[in-house]
């Protein structure tokens, strides 16, 4: 395949923090002495008690142990508003970008410090000590990142939940870690559209096995919601009743900071457990190093803190930083299409980091809501979430970055902590569609379904060999799980659910995922909860979903639906479904298409075959494979000719 490569332009190599040759050096030294490198690393931040240990870590099922700095203490809030203090209070800490272009407020450094130690005094006399959860429902609004950061100074685990999660969702989150505490909103504002937040959570707590004592609201759209008494009190009543001063909770490195719920191939979304000391580090310096960062630029990333993304590129990462961080509550094309690079002329932006989504969605309205924008304070742009299409690229490197900004395809998971698979931008040359090279400390290997190591050019399971500070500890409640997902696949190596190709330069291609997994618009949706959403509708008998190409979303999901007896399926009963998955779920679960079957294809012992499910779907079905084992065969001439094209 002929690829162009882009080289690093020399300005960029010239004044960046690494280069080429800094780049191999340090890459070369993080592996041949992780202790050295990480333990000088771990220095970046402050700690209450200084660490003398950096790793301690075994990937061998029967004895796995992950800890970093793990006699260390420090305080996460401290790292990210204390510290700064002295420098920067009058730094703007966030920038708060509203849905309406009209409404925007900088919030610095000094006032962060206050909002933050209000808020966590109010956790305090709520009863909220270290180690308790809290469920944090917002929308993309500032009070978000105090909440987080509130919990972090408490010592408190928080767990946030997209704000595009249903009611039921939430009620699950919330029962699954025990979350006294629910912090939200009265609604969020969405593309000039109300989200009834609070409304939801009061349905979510209407659920059995939820015991939720406190609800704390942010008043935000300033409309009329139920406020149960005694247990829902209004944030901004309540903060002006606490000191802007909060001591600290002096955490080990190894105390969680928080949960996040991400979907698997299997069973109910699992709590991602993140801790303190290595996340940290981790999170940092990926931020620093991967987008450049220099004091006093404006940095934005538009993904949600619902996501990981927000968790470490918009909060964690550049607040430890003392950078600016953009907060942006809107969509990409309210009021219209051009809103992004509004955005970013009217705030300065000068490091963009986005989805290649969004860019597909906004290359399809054309180049001219781009080109009426300015655009010259962009510097490095970045991307995440999903592969980015080489056409995709070209338009975000041409057009939004004007041929000078490099792109970092950045490659993680919400399991790693922070970004893995990196170009550094004045180190790497890039390729248009490829994550490129492992970032310090990372060590990516390709492996066959044997677990075989494969070398130099090929494609495979991508597994990485050995810790790093930034992956995820455990999922919360049920340490086998963490196990069984990520360390049993292939002895001794954490398995990603990635499929990747190395080239003949060594750089990587992420292929998707090779478990039951689909990738909606960047997001991680689960067949299995798919599915199980659909059983649980009184007329539904069986389904099966799978991911198919999707031009805008990458994939989308597909659901082949078996009825009860006597039912037919209609397009009313396409779209009741649509809905119910909208309830059961949340919108970015509903599929685009659903199509009613007579049966599905089994196996003789049962087995759903999800490999020619996913060629109709893709409209491959001229390369089924070997169907021989079918215990129905009809079944699949049935199912190809009432392929949905809509
Ligand atoms: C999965 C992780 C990491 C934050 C956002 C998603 C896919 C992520 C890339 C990329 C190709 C990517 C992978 C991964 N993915 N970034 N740059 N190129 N694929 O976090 O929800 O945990 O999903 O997203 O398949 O496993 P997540």
């Amino acid at each position: 395949m002929d690829v162009k490569t882009y080289p690093v332009p020399e300005s960029y190599a010239a004044a960046a923090h690494i280069d080429e040759e800094k780049y191999n050096d340090l890459y070369a030294q993080s592996l041949a002495d992780p202790e050295e490198f990480w333990g000088a690393v771990g220095h970046r931040l402050d700690w209450m008690t200084p660490y003398t240990s950096v790793k301690d870590v075994s990937f061998a099922k029967e004895d796995l142990h992950i800890n970093w700095y793990k006699d260390g203490t420090l305080n996460a809030s401290v790292n990210c508003i204390d510290r700064h203090l002295p420098d920067r209070a009058d730094q703007t800490a966030i920038i708060f970008e509203g849905d309406e272009p009209s409404s925007s407020l900088h919030i610095t450094y000094q006032t962060l410090y206050e909002k933050v130690c209000r808020f966590a005094n109010i956790l305090r006399a709520r009863g909220v000590k270290k180690g308790d959860r809290v469920t944090i429902y917002m929308p993309m609004i500032q009070q978000a990142v105090y909440a987080m950061l509130a919990c972090a100074r408490i010592g408190a685990v928080h767990s946030v939940v997209f704000g595009g999660f249903s009611p039921d969702a939430l009620a699950g989150r919330i029962k699954d870690c025990d979350s006294h505490v629910v912090i939200t909103a009265d609604q969020g504002i969405r593309g000039g559209r109300a989200v009834p937040l609070k409304a939801n959570v009061d349905e979510a707590l209407n659920h059995e096995g939820t015991d939720v004592d406190t609800v704390i609201v942010v008043r935000h759209s300033g409309a009329r919601v139920q406020m149960q008494e005694g247990r829902d009190i209004w944030y901004q009543d309540e903060a002006e009743k606490y000191p802007a001063e909060c001591e600290p909770e002096e955490m080990n490195a190894e105390d969680p900071l928080f949960i996040l719920y991400t979907s698997g191939s299997t069973g109910t979304p699992k709590g991602v457990l993140h801790t303190t000391g290595g996340y940290l580090v981790y999170a940092s310096l990926t931020h620093e190093l991967v987008f450049d960062y220099k004091d006093g630029e404006v940095y934005w990333c538009t993904a949600d803190v619902g996501w990981v993304t927000g968790h470490s590129y918009i909060v964690y990462g550049p607040l430890a930083n003392g950078a600016t961080t953009l907060v942006f509550e809107g969509v990409p094309t309210y009021p219209d299409a051009s809103r992004f690079w509004q955005v970013c002329d009217k705030h300065q932006v000068n490091i963009f980091y986005t989805a290649p989504t969004a860019l597909r969605a906004l290359m399809g309205s054309g180049d001219d809501y781009v080109t009426a924008c300015d655009l010259s304070s962009l510097r490095i742009l970045g991307t995440v979430g999903e592969p980015i299409n080489p056409e995709a690229w070209n338009w975000y490197h041409r057009v939004v970055g004007k041929e000078t900004c490099p792109i970092v395809d950045t490659w993680w998971q919400t399991e790693t902590g922070g970004m893995m698979i990196t170009p550094l931008p004045g180190a790497t040359a890039l390729k248009p569609g490829s994550a490129t090279k492992p970032f310090f400390g990372i060590q990516p290997q390709l492996v066959d379904s044997e677990g075989v190591v494969l070398e130099g050019p090929a494609e495979g399971n991508l597994v990485i060999a050995d810790s790093w500070p930034g992956q995820m500890r455990t999922v919360y409640g049920d340490h086998d799980r963490f196990i069984m997902t990520y360390f049993s696949t292939y002895d001794g190596k954490y398995f990603t659910g990635d499929g990747c190709r190395r080239d003949e330069d060594g750089y990587y291609w992420i292929t998707g995922r090779v478990d039951d997994v689909i990738n909606v618009s960047g997001h991680r949706m689960g067949t299995a909860e798919v599915e199980s959403a659909l059983v649980a509708h009184e007329l539904v008998a069986e389904a099966a979903v799978v991911g198919y190409p999707h031009d805008i979303k990458g994939q989308g999901i597909y659901a082949y639906v078996t009825l009860m007896a006597e039912i037919e399926g209609s397009d009313d009963l396409r779209a009741d479904l649509k809905k119910w998955i909208r309830h059961e779920i949340g919108p970015i679960a509903q599929p685009d298409k659903i199509q009613f079957a007579q049966g599905l294809p089994k196996t003789r012992s049962g087995k759903i075959m999800r490999r020619i499910l996913r060629k109709v779907a893709a409209n491959e079905h001229d390369s089924l494979g070997d169907i021989s084992t079918l215990a129905d065969p009809s079944v699949v001439k049935d199912i190809i000719q009432n392929r949905r094209n809509r």
